[in-house]
């Protein structure tokens, strides 16, 4: 029998912990929860998240209870997980999924008294190498987006002869967070759209550390985009190909590399961000037009660019089956 744990969600009035209050409250292996925030103390979850009214009496709290929690998922901006995890000793025995980019790119050495090593939270790519005291650095939204548009190359026939690759990616408001910055604000946003942080977006790093390694090193050309839209992200990627490829060939590579994975779904058709959008799902589609090899691919940068891997990571590293609390519904109409 699975017995159930505990969790607390530090930051838990910002989108990302906002998304996993609303899924952890009806996990079926989550007991107790508890939400921080040092906004909101004492104030009702359902006053903030006001969707959630009539699933939860539970109020945010200011200090977390280490004596009830097993699991800490940190919903806190860049830089701010690392500076809580030295403020608070945790001990060792509890798992840290963290949200922010803080442990993305290496192993840290955190705490005065203990070490903690952090694991690059894609479990598409590591889950064979998580352990019951590993913790996680959940990936970034673009970052999770892309590479999963890419990683069955790593290994294939074609891998050394892709030299370059070029990806446009648009991303949803939500994506930055819920502080307000001229461009999420609706007035500008509304009809509008935006190249930003051309060939030096951060997810960067995240990707050529993880993804382009051994012979797959590809030059890559990254120009992601502000949309109009509130959540989601399409990634549209392409490279050249020297040698003939069939369809057929590269859409049996994928669905190989994929066969075991609960979340990825290929695509008959270039996908739509709304099929995406309230699910854990990664959708992609694959074309060949003359020499050019294009994936297509979407995902909700809240669920499985973020606080969905967050749980599926949670799945796995406690052992409960990979896709609990995450059986949900699209909202495509
Ligand atoms: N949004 C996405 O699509 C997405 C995707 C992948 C990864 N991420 C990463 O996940 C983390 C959380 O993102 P989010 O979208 O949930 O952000 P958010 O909506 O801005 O929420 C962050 C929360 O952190 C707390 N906080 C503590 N110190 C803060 C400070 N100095 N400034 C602002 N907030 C502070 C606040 O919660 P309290 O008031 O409750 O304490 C705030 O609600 C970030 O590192 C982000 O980059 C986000």
């Amino acid at each position: 029998m699975i017995s159930k744990i505990n969790i607390a969600i530090i930051g838990a009035s910002g989108y990302t912990g906002g998304e996993l209050l609303r899924l952890l409250i009806h996990h079926p292996y989550i007991d107790n929860i508890q939400a921080i925030s040092t906004r909101n103390t004492n104030k009702l979850i359902s006053d903030i998240h006001r969707d959630l009214g009539g699933d939860t009496h539970l109020a945010f709290t200011e200090h977390i209870n280490l004596d009830i929690v097993d699991c800490i998922f940190l919903c806190l901006p860049h830089g701010s997980s690392a500076m809580w995890l030295e403020n608070n000793t945790i001990p060792h025995h509890i798992r840290i999924i963290d949200l922010s980019s803080d442990f993305r790119n290496s192993a840290f050495p955190l705490d005065k008294n203990e070490e903690r090593s952090f694991i690059y939270g894609l479990p598409e790519l590591y889950k064979s190498l998580y352990t019951p005291s590993t913790d996680i650095a959940n990936p970034g939204c673009f970052a999770t987006c892309i590479q999963l548009s890419l990683l069955p190359l790593r290994n294939s026939d074609i891998s050394k002869d892709i030299l370059d690759i070029h990806c446009t990616a648009i991303t949803g408001s939500t994506g930055a967070g819920t502080l307000k910055s001229d461009t999420s604000h609706f007035s500008w946003r509304d009809n509008n759209t935006q190249v930003y942080k051309p060939f030096q977006h951060q997810h960067e790093t995240e990707i050529h550390n993880h993804l382009f390694k051994q012979d797959f090193t590809p030059t890559f050309h990254f120009i992601p985009m502000r949309g109009s839209f509130t959540r989601g992200i399409l990634a549209c990627s392409y490279f050249t190909v020297k040698q003939h490829i069939q369809k057929d060939d590269l859409i049996h590579l994928y669905s190989s590399f994929y066969k075991d994975m609960p979340f990825i779904v290929h695509s008959k058709d270039s996908p739509d961000c709304k099929r995406a959008i309230n699910t854990n799902k990664f959708f992609y589609h694959i074309e060949i037009i003359n020499d050019k090899v294009i994936i297509t691919a979407t995902l909700d940068n809240l669920l499985k660019g973020a606080s969905g891997q967050a749980i599926q990571n949670m799945n796995i590293l406690f052992s409960f089956p990979e896709i609990s609390g995450l059986s949900i519904k699209s909202s495509v109409y």
